[in-house]
């Protein structure tokens, strides 16, 4: 959908983004939190990729990327589902302003990282997508979490929610080309193409599954 359809009003649109961008102090504030918020779950995951190669000898966890959403992200999404575009809606109705994503090498490190990070103090779990078990239409697979983590601020501790996104380097693979592929086109792609990128997301699925079994015959003793 072309992004132009979003700006219904146009002009109140862009003074409220003015306002909030340039001068309101509570919209700084809450991006802050994120940004600690997405720090604290990183440096979570850090932890468990150290604790899990002491006891297993190898990292499962081959990247993680982190992001902020933009504020026209933040506003388009704001805007799209007719939430009011103020500071504390963005708190109120949006779950992946702070983005974590974890890529690993196997799909059993995606369920043993996820389950030892959802058993930790202070995590509480809000949303669980298992599009791994449950692939979306378009073939894209991911484990989804939303989370809401503590921090702790200087005088007290605010509960903020994150977005942890699991995937497999193939899976991650798949959904960055094919984000690449989709997101150029200026119209939704041809039944072909789709049907194409669906098969090579279950083609990329035979292949973890394979590297999965291989590394199972390598570790035998
Ligand atoms: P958003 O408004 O896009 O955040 O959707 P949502 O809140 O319904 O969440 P959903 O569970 O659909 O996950 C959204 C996120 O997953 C997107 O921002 C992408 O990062 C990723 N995603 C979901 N579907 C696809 C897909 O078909 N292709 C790719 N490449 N990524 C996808
Ligand atoms: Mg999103």
């Amino acid at each position: 959908m072309a992004k132009q359809e979003h700006n219904i009003i146009p002009r109140a649109r862009n003074s409220v983004r003015k306002w909030m961008k340039e001068q309101s102090l509570p919209y700084k504030e809450l991006i802050s939190y994120y940004t600690c918020a997405m720090m604290e779950v990183e440096t979570r995951f850090r932890v468990l990729d150290e604790d899990f190669s002491i006891k297993y000898d190898r990292n499962p966890i081959e990247t993680i990327k982190t992001r902020i959403k933009s504020f026209d992200s933040i506003m388009d999404k704001l805007s799209r589902n007719s939430y009011p575009l103020t500071v504390e809606s963005i708190e109120n109705n949006l779950n992946d302003v702070a983005g974590v994503r974890v890529i690993c090498s196997f799909q059993s490190d995606v369920y043993q990282l996820a389950e030892a990070f959802l058993s930790q103090d202070g995590v509480q779990l809000l949303v669980r997508k298992d599009y791994i078990s449950n692939p979306k239409p378009s073939g894209y697979r991911s484990l989804h979490l939303v989370v809401a983590v503590p921090i702790f601020l200087h005088d007290h501790k605010k509960l903020m929610k994150v977005e942890v996104q699991f995937r497999t380097l193939a899976m991650d693979w798949w959904a960055s080309v094919e984000h690449t592929i989709r997101y150029k086109k200026d119209v939704e792609l041809s039944e072909q193409a789709a049907k194409e990128l669906f098969e090579c997301a279950e083609m990329s699925d035979a292949l973890d599954r394979r590297m999965e079994y291989i590394n199972s015959l390598a570790r035998k003793k």
